[in-house]
């Protein structure tokens, strides 16, 4: 299929609709004032879905030293970033599986970006001025980049001229070449994706506006400014999707959202790291 702004629109259209489940889970846990209380409610109606909690809850990874066999306890003790990870696995393997070819990356490398800008976020969005929901973050980071699995495949065998124009200095950044190539970005593919899911803001506004947090909605600029730095701090960190890996702009007005000084990101740095270690084992990965 020719690589242009339709045929990426046409290929959203075609990607599979979330679960019920899975799409009342991202709506409850978009909402500011939610708790485990909302997400255990979603759990119990999906039978596949309880049933694989139990089972990794009661997994070696989770060293537990008794059975645990009921839901509500399960979900206490796994927390709902696991929950949330672990939907998102089952419910979209596109992202999961995308092999990246596009960004020269490689299988899994998206999902990983992902978690591990889920996991800075949530880090980061604690240090935010105004108050933010961290779980919120979390989710946010988690879906922010998904429109890279819809463009990869658009984009391959391109990413030796996209670079070759950044350095150039034709472009400010890896999007704004793949915009100019393709008239349309990761972005705004990610953006249509999340209006085709149905989800619920702020989602679709961290999928579109995490390379330019400054023109997000006024309500959840700051939020997409934490995922704005937590998908910084998953590049530093080497876990990026491939050829685009650095080359964004930070926005340096995150000072007026995010209270962040060099001993903070070098700490979030390790922590994030291994909260990615923990909650991929977690996972069974
Ligand atoms: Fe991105
Ligand atoms: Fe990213």
């Amino acid at each position: 299929m020719a690589a242009t702004k339709k045929n990426i629109l046409k290929a959203v259209e075609n990607i599979k609709l979330l679960s019920p489940n899975a799409a009342g889970l991202l709506e409850v846990s978009s909402r500011e004032n939610h708790d485990l209380k909302d997400i255990v409610r979603v759990i119990k109606h999906d039978a596949a879905l309880t049933a694989k909690t139990l089972q990794l809850v009661n997994s070696a990874a989770f060293g537990l030293h008794s059975k645990i066999s009921d839901l509500e306890r399960a979900i206490t003790y796994s927390g709902e970033n696991f929950l949330i990870s672990l939907v998102m696995t089952e419910a979209a393997d596109m992202i999961y599986n995308c092999d990246l070819a596009g960004y020269e990356g490689h299988k899994g490398g998206l999902w990983d970006h992902n978690l591990l800008t889920a996991l800075a976020s949530k880090r980061i969005a604690e240090l935010s001025k105004e108050p933010l929901n961290t779980n919120v973050a979390f989710t946010a980071g988690l879906l922010h980049d998904l429109g890279k699995a819809i463009v990869s495949d658009f984009l391959k065998g391109s990413a030796a001229d996209l670079l070759a124009s950044l350095d150039k200095g034709e472009m400010d950044d890896y999007a704004s070449a793949e915009e100019k190539l393709l008239g349309i970005d990761h972005t705004q593919a990610g953006y249509a994706l999340g209006l085709h899911w149905n989800l619920p803001e702020p989602l679709p506004s961290a999928m579109r506006y995490h390379h330019k947090p400054a023109e997000a909605p006024d309500e959840h600029r700051a939020l997409v400014y934490a995922v704005h730095l937590g998908d910084m701090v998953a590049m530093m960190t080497g876990r990026d999707t491939g050829a685009d890996a650095l080359r964004y702009q930070l926005d340096s007005n995150y000072s007026d959202f995010i209270d962040i000084n060099e001993n903070d990101l070098a700490q979030i740095i390790l922590e994030t790291d291994s909260d990615f270690s923990k909650l991929k084992e977690s996972l069974n990965e």
